[in-house]
């Protein structure tokens, strides 16, 4: 064959490999208001920073006449590229060839590609869009999956790991995605669960829509599943992108420094006013952090989950953070079973990933009620405890105002390890909040009048942060207008912290 023809073969495998399952089925793809692998792709990475691998593997079965069909990178695009210049691997199942379906020569495709971004330190992100294992294969198919799960958890800590569900994703192909660090779906599009509509009708007599039961919006606000959630698939591609700039390649680098051109001495007088007078009246967190973060921009992951605490990232002079913090105008800010599970499993990304946390506390403490002690708030509410207490980063705490009992200690005190706290002046840090201190103290001991003057007496005395100033426990109590400069100085303090835990197998995280 000339050089010409081979040249020639080439570029016609290409073509081929590059056309998926072929026009008909894109067609199919875009009516559904989904794009290609590729085209998610091209949108997620830099341009022209894509390099493809596996491009021409094919898979090996003959059963159900499989060899008669066959096409060019069977159903799965793997390779690596760049996002803001930096190093990321990602495969992205293509949903035209078998629809997407896990083949062993597809699992082959994403095992090589994990082992590669392990090997060079580098995150992975997955693009999914799966009818899940190819059932012409059978068991083989499983293998493939479980080879990826093992490759999952041995990742974990070590490597970001992102998911995008894109498409469908069911049955055992969830827990790839499961045990990666934030997982994205988009609306109406894409879904997720161990068993379909038609399986639950049959079992439990139930019916639900597919999108009740494991669409964007069920697994963002309902199970927490999910983490982030986009419109269409161009703007969770854009979202992870924004994502992937708050994160460091892996868990021995920093997260990159961005020039941070928000003055580092902003003051926000709006601050010294902020928290209202009436303890009882809710604000809202949101409008804190963002007065205070680099440019206004907050990142927030699972924003419409377990509202009553707030998760997300931010820069604080151009160095990324994680922010955990209360939300006093939702359910008052108390800690509850999905707060904590929440918070505590961002706190463990952050801390295995160098980054710094910092936590705004306004809790009054844990939700009463036997839901929730039937539920298990104890071990529940002791991972955010666990969490807090292990992680090594840099621990910057600012209360607000309440916080009280448990949650005081819990929300990154002094105590278990925070290596700066600082008090507004409206804190209030005690045991309990004053009139469950009084009714408890004085039960059915004094007149309503009375009643009264000892809360207020109390409220006086110790619904402060002066007595936690005086021990120690706070280390500043601050204008709240200085917040942002307070808190840069403590992040760079802070900066070079060597703190080591105890050498062990690994905790035993009350899961
Ligand atoms: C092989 C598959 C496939 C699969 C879809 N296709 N799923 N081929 N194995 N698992 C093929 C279809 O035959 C079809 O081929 C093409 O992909 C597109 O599928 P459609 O059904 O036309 O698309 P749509 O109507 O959008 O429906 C998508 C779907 C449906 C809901 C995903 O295809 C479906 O229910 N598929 C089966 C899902 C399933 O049961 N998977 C196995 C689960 S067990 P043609 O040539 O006709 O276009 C599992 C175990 C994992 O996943 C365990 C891990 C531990």
């Amino acid at each position: 064959m000339s050089i010409e023809k081979k040249i020639q073969q080439l570029e016609e495998n290409n073509r081929l490999a590059e056309l998926g399952g072929g026009v008909d089925k894109i067609k199919k793809q875009h009516a559904a208001g989904r794009h290609t692998a590729r085209e998610r792709i091209k949108e997620l990475l830099d341009p022209h920073s894509f390099v493809e691998i596996d491009k021409f593997v094919t898979h090996r079965t003959t059963d159900f006449d499989m060899d008669k069909q066959k096409y060019l990178g069977d159903g799965v695009v793997t390779g690596y590229g760049k996002i803001d210049g930096r190093l990321v691997y990602v495969f992205a199942q293509d949903f035209t060839v078998f629809g997407g379906s896990l083949s062993r020569a597809n699992a082959d495709k994403i095992v090589k590609i994990m082992d590669l971004a392990m090997k060079m330190g580098a995150p992975i992100i997955g693009l999914n869009d799966s009818g899940g294992a190819r059932i012409q294969e059978g068991v083989e198919s499983l293998g493939g999956y479980a080879d990826i799960f093992y490759r999952n958890v041995m990742s974990s800590g070590v490597i970001p790991q992102i998911s995008a569900v894109l498409g469908p994703c069911a049955g055992g192909a969830v827990y790839s995605p499961a045990m990666t660090d934030f997982i994205m779906m988009v609306k109406n599009t894409s879904y997720m669960f161990v068993t379909g509509p038609d399986v639950i009708k049959t079992v439990t007599h139930e019916e639900v829509t597919k999108e009740d039961l494991g669409g964007a919006m069920t697994h963002n606000s309902k199970s927490g599943v999910a983490h982030l959630m986009a419109e269409d698939d161009s703007q969770a591609m854009m979202m992870l992108r924004e994502l992937m700039g708050f994160l460091p390649a892996n868990n021995m680098e920093d997260p990159p420094v961005k020039v941070c051109t928000d003055s580092l001495f902003r003051e926000e007088d709006s601050l010294d006013t902020i928290v209202p007078d009436d303890p009882n009246k809710p604000y809202d967190m949101l409008d804190i952090i963002t007065k205070v973060v680099d440019d206004h921009n907050f990142f927030e992951i699972q924003p419409y989950y377990a509202k009553n605490i707030i998760i997300g990232f931010a820069r604080f002079a151009g160095k990324p953070v994680g922010i955990v913090a209360n939300q006093p105008a939702v359910l008052a800010g108390v800690l509850d079973i999905d707060s904590s599970i929440k918070a505590a499993r961002f706190v463990r990304f952050c801390d295995a990933f160098n980054i710094p946390l910092v936590t705004f506390v306004d809790v009054p403490g844990f939700l009463p009620g036997t839901v929730q002690e039937f539920g298990g708030i104890i071990k529940h509410g002791a991972k955010l405890l666990f969490a807090f207490a292990e992680a090594t980063v840099p621990k910057i705490t600012l209360i607000t105002r309440k916080s009280y009992g448990g949650a005081y200690d819990v929300m990154s005190s002094k105590h278990i390890g925070a290596d700066v706290n600082f008090a507004y002046p409206t804190a209030e840090i005690a045991v309990m909040g004053p009139e469950g201190a009084v009714n408890i103290i004085y039960k059915n001991k004094l007149s309503e009048q009375e009643r009264q003057t000892v809360i207020d007496d109390y409220r006086a005395r110790f619904a402060s942060p002066y007595k936690a100033a005086q021990l120690g426990y706070i280390d500043e109590i601050i204008y709240p207008r200085q917040t942002r400069t307070k808190l840069i100085q403590a992040l760079e303090m802070t900066q070079n912290k060597v703190k080591n835990n105890p050498a062990k197998k690994h905790g035993n995280i009350p899961l």
